[in-house]
């Protein structure tokens, strides 16, 4: 079954076509990083305008790179929810009109299911495993015991993990998007430079959640001391230290789920999962099992859609004209 994925959650425009939810045939990924880089975020009206602008454009060029025509696909799967309301109607709206007219099934994703999918696309991962989503928009820990079945352990209480990047790069001026330029100023600072308070949730039941907003806070807040001193900001230890803290945190959490859920495989997906610093310290987790998508699969694409698709295509899903988009999941804990 070759299976068209598309992807407009955020600011990337991507098509994708995957054999079998398996075989990545194409992945055009149309990324609107540019023309954010002005705000040091994305701003929903322009993403849902360059999506309209771009998507059948992305759609041509994914067909063209697979080798493949509108005839061949057999299904199309889109991302649903969660995500900005603007850019996800624009790809939803497309797939809808896309399936119609070529007589095929439509299926609608969870964007969050389809970041932890990303890895399956390169490796046979069997469940049961830890899944661990970070991402600019949610931060979660999971039992995974399949494409479908997740529970939430843990989650952030305020600012997602990629969210926290993001910002203190944006008080430092350090680049967009943050997560990329702090992991790079990083590799040439000291993480001991600076010792920025990291709280311990664990009251409550909530022992694997994590809370970014309070270190967000304390490293800004040592840019107001590097002006009143007059002084220049280490900027590079400032990003060394933070990432440090950032990728502690979730490490402690992981490290207490492994211990009580008894799972060894673990496995990653989003935005963040690109970080050095945390493939590094989750690969050399002791007594456990890594995996993570590839650089070019752990941000926003068609393919992980397409792949997660196939599954509910599989067994028989499917979504009615009338289905909708979410920009958030309810609940707390739901994904
Ligand atoms: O999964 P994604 O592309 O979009 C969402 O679903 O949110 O994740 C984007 C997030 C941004 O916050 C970005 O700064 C972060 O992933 N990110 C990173 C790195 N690369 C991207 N964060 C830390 N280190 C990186 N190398
Ligand atoms: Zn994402």
């Amino acid at each position: 079954m070759i299976v068209l994925g598309i992807e407009t959650s955020c600011d990337e425009c991507s098509v994708a076509l995957v054999e079998d939810g398996r075989k990545i045939l194409s992945n055009e990924i149309a990324t609107q990083i540019e023309l954010h880089k002005p705000w040091y975020g994305v701003v929903p009206e322009i993403a849902s305008r360059l999506h309209v602008q771009w998507i059948d454009g992305v759609r041509e060029k994914a067909l063209a790179d697979a080798g493949l025509s509108l005839s061949d696909v057999d299904s199309v799967a889109v991302t649903a929810r969660p995500g900005l309301m603007g850019s996800l109607m624009v790809g939803l709206s497309y797939g809808k009109g896309l399936a119609w007219s070529l007589g095929i099934p439509m299926v609608g994703v969870n964007h969050v299911k389809a970041h932890l999918y990303a890895p399956h696309l390169e490796y046979d991962i069997e469940y049961p495993y830890l899944g661990v989503i970070v991402s600019g928009g949610h931060t979660m820990i999971c039992r995974v015991d399949g494409f479908d079945e997740m529970e939430v352990l843990g989650t952030t209480v305020d600012d997602a993990c990629g969210e926290a990047f993001d910002k203190v790069a944006k008080f430092y001026d350090l680049g967009y998007p943050g997560g990329v330029a702090i992991d790079k100023l990083a590799q040439s600072g000291d993480d001991r430079a600076f010792n920025f308070p990291i709280p311990n949730l664990h009251k409550g039941g909530h022992e694997y959640d994590v809370s970014y907003s309070g270190l967000k806070t304390a490293v800004i807040n040592q840019l107001e001391q590097f002006r009143a001193e007059g002084a220049e900001a280490s900027v590079e230890n400032i990003a060394a230290s933070f990432q440090k803290r950032a990728i502690d945190m979730l490490m402690k959490k992981i490290k207490l789920a492994v211990k009580n859920t008894g799972l060894t495989r673990i496995v990653a997906g989003g935005g963040v999962s690109a970080n050095s610093r945390f493939r590094k310290c989750l690969s050399e987790l002791h007594g456990t099992e890594a995996f993570f998508p590839s650089l070019s699969l752990c941000g926003d694409n068609g393919a992980m859609i397409a792949g997660l698709g196939y599954h509910y295509l599989e067994r028989g899903d499917r979504s009615p004209l009338n289905e909708s988009t979410r920009a958030r999941i309810k609940g707390y804990r739901n994904i």
